[in-house]
């Protein structure tokens, strides 16, 4: 299996499955050309670093109806997002948020950067999320590596190594997977893999697009990889 075939066969399952959020452009939408906003994709991007999809939406939906651009968002007061943010947890994202959203607004003229890098020197805009932005927003072939993803490409490629020592490994292998071709689409794709098929304890192996190359069910051992170090 080369990659680019892997990389098609998630892509065109991706098509059919996606799963809709309210931060994502529709099929019908992107086939017309339209690309995701890149201050929703941050947002979102933020908001779910370390919460779930399911516990995000509402909290989203609430951001962007009251701070419908970056702009809104940097001239809003900072009790006043603290206030929105409240039972989203870890409180130093949404003093981050307020500090990017300004920046962006002061020193970028309004826009996100566009290159990984340009985004690595914002507030609380990490590796992940800055890769995760330039592939979503930007259709840069960015690898974006969250929990999920390292699930997969362990079992896909079977790799024993446990984490996070085979953290450099797995996302190595992940880089040469994206393709050149849709990358924000596939990293959303392969993210929603691990979320709905290639789950931690049960995986679905019978719908899963990538079963007939996965090197841990050929081994039988997929529901016990990513292996992780004794804490
Ligand atoms: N988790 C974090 N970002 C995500 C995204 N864009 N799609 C699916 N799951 C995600």
């Amino acid at each position: 299996q080369t990659a680019e075939s892997l990389a098609a066969q998630l892509l065109s399952w991706y098509d059919r499955h996606a799963r809709i959020m309210p931060w994502r452009v529709s099929p019908r939408d992107r086939a017309a050309g339209q690309r995701p906003d890149p201050y929703r994709v941050w947002l979102s991007e933020v908001m779910l670093q370390q919460t779930t999809v399911a516990a995000v939406t509402d909290y989203f939906h609430r951001f962007i109806s009251r701070w419908p651009t970056v702009h809104d968002l940097a001239a809003a007061e900072d009790a006043q997002v603290m206030g929105e943010w409240a039972g989203l947890g870890y409180y130093a994202r949404a003093r981050n948020l307020l500090k990017c959203a300004r920046a962006v607004v002061t020193s970028h003229g309004g826009r996100f950067p566009t290159s990984r890098e340009g985004l690595l020197t914002l507030p609380g805009i990490g590796p992940y999320t800055a890769s995760a932005i330039a592939a979503i927003a930007y259709d840069h072939p960015a690898a974006v590596v969250d929990g999920n993803v390292e699930r997969v490409i362990s079992r896909l490629y079977l790799v024993e190594k446990p984490l996070p020592a085979a953290k450099p490994k797995l996302t190595e292998l992940a880089a040469g997977l994206t393709p050149a071709s849709r990358p924000g689409d596939y990293a959303q794709a392969i993210m929603d893999l691990g979320a709905t098929v290639c789950t931690p304890r049960a995986p679905a192996c019978g719908i899963c697009p990538w079963s007939h190359a996965c090197e841990a069910r050929a081994a039988g051992i997929q529901a016990a990889l990513p292996r992780k170090a004794p804490k």
